[in-house]
């Protein structure tokens, strides 16, 4: 009988707002994603000062005024309309696109859900203007856009069911600040949590925000990384073991500027980290890959956290043997191979010692030699201790441990095979 009457249904178009509030399922997941699409929205408009005011973890309230270059008034409704967009117009912009990742529908999906108001000014506007409701009105405010988002799911109660407590949105909310703040340390942000200060960070260096961002530990522990191989290019900052944390919580991998969490890089990663890390222990790093956008689709996830690369082995090979040459490199350091450097200075290492491949070659050597490395500082011993362990294992492995080539394989199984990576291609360098 059911299915009778559902057989008889008629097909129906869905209304706009039905569609947003479907689509809103996918990009406004919680109240951190509402946070990321604001702030990409802003950056992607050239602000260089970002404030975030949130309540309630950001259930009551999400607001977040920019300095960029605004939007013109007759645009305003466009802006929340849903597949409106000024980042691409054509097919071919949209192979190209190089800011943060198109949908084209954020404004429109946040609107669809909650209550949202927009307050904008462009440099030639005698005065702002504010959207409501759907109506356009002249209102007060500098040049900028502060976009207002009030009673998340308000309107969808199933959904505001699945929000946790304020704690851990307020959580969440700030973990993705986090994750744009230090892909953008040349742009100031604040953030206040029901009416109290809690982050205030002014423009600077990547190598001072990593530091104010994740702390003593990493600032005082880390290693500077910078590598190129054809149209790839690696760099950032690794932790050095002692900076090593019982949770993954300190990993921050950028590709082409954007935050991803992807299952090759953090093996990747992982693997070059194995002869130097408890596998109970997790490294910190702030690194960040670019590539020519035409070798990764950035659009195979709603919030674009996972990415997916054209030649996936090719990249895996890169950033692991990039960040073993790294750890390496410190190994040599604390052997006088190589100068010792200051961690003051550690912004300026790749350059001051040339090919990474060369100094981790000095590295190895220096280990076999097995020098009196006990008047060193704690860090560089863990590393060469650990070194000449795995060292030792490769001249008399243990049964449990395969040869250092099957490991490689291991490392390289599941992954698709190699074709060569398009080296003409220029990599993009939107972090840093
Ligand atoms: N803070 C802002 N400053 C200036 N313009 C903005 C701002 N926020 C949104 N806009 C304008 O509104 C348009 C729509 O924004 P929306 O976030 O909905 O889509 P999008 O950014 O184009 O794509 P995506 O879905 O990937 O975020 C943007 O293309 C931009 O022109
Ligand atoms: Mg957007």
């Amino acid at each position: 009988m059911q299915s009778t009457q559902q057989s008889q249904r008629r097909i129906l178009a869905l209304p706009d707002h039905l569609i947003s509030q479907i689509a809103a399922g996918e990009v406004v997941e919680r109240p951190s994603a509402v946070v990321k699409e604001l702030l990409e929205n802003a950056l992607d408009a050239g602000a260089s000062s970002i404030t975030l005011r949130l309540e309630e973890g950001g259930i009551k309230r999400i607001a977040i005024t920019d300095n960029g270059r605004g939007i013109p008034a007759d645009q305003l409704p466009l802006a929340i309309a849903r597949h409106a967009t000024s980042k691409i117009a054509s097919l071919e912009e949209l192979e190209n696109v190089l800011t943060l990742g198109f949908r084209g529908e954020a404004l429109a999906s946040i609107a669809s859900v909650a209550v949202l108001s927009l307050t904008t000014r462009t440099a030639e506007a005698p005065h702002a203007w504010r959207i409501e409701n759907g109506a356009v009105t002249p209102a007060s405010g500098a040049q900028g856009t502060t976009v207002d988002v009030q009673d998340l799911y308000y309107n969808t109660p199933a959904r505001r069911k699945f929000l946790k407590s304020e704690q851990t949105e307020f959580g969440h909310c700030a973990e993705v600040v986090r994750r744009i703040a230090l892909a953008r340390p040349d742009v100031t942000f604040s953030m206040s949590h029901n009416g109290k200060v809690v982050d205030h960070w002014a423009a600077s260096a990547i190598d001072k925000r990593s530091a104010t961002i994740l702390g003593d530990a990493f600032a005082t522990a880390r290693i500077a990384l910078d590598e190129m191989a054809g149209p790839l290019r690696l760099h950032g900052f690794i932790g050095l073991p002692t900076a090593s944390k019982g949770r993954a919580d300190a990993q921050y991998f950028y590709v082409n500027g954007r935050f991803v969490r992807d299952k090759l890089l953090t093996h990747a990663v992982r693997a070059a980290y194995q002869d130097v890390l408890h596998g109970d222990r997790y490294p910190s790093y702030v690194i960040a890959l670019d590539l020519a956008p035409s070798l990764v689709d950035v659009n195979v996830h709603p919030s674009k956290i996972e990415v997916r690369f054209r030649d996936s082995r090719s990249v895996h090979q890169f950033v692991f043997h990039a960040v073993q040459r790294a750890l390496a490199q410190t190994s040599a350091t604390a052997h006088g191979s190589v100068p010792a450097p200051s961690t003051a200075d550690v912004g300026t290492l790749a350059p001051q010692f040339g090919s990474a491949r060369t100094v981790g070659m000095a590295a190895s050597k220096a280990v076999l030699h097995k020098p009196l490395h006990s008047h060193l500082p704690t860090p560089a011993r863990i590393i060469i201790n650990l070194r000449e362990r795995s060292l030792a294992g490769l001249r008399k492995r243990p049964p449990n441990m395969a040869p250092c080539s099957n490991r490689m394989k291991q490392i390289n199984k599941g992954f698709p095979a190699t074709s060569e990576l398009n080296p003409t291609s220029k990599p993009t360098t939107n972090f840093l």
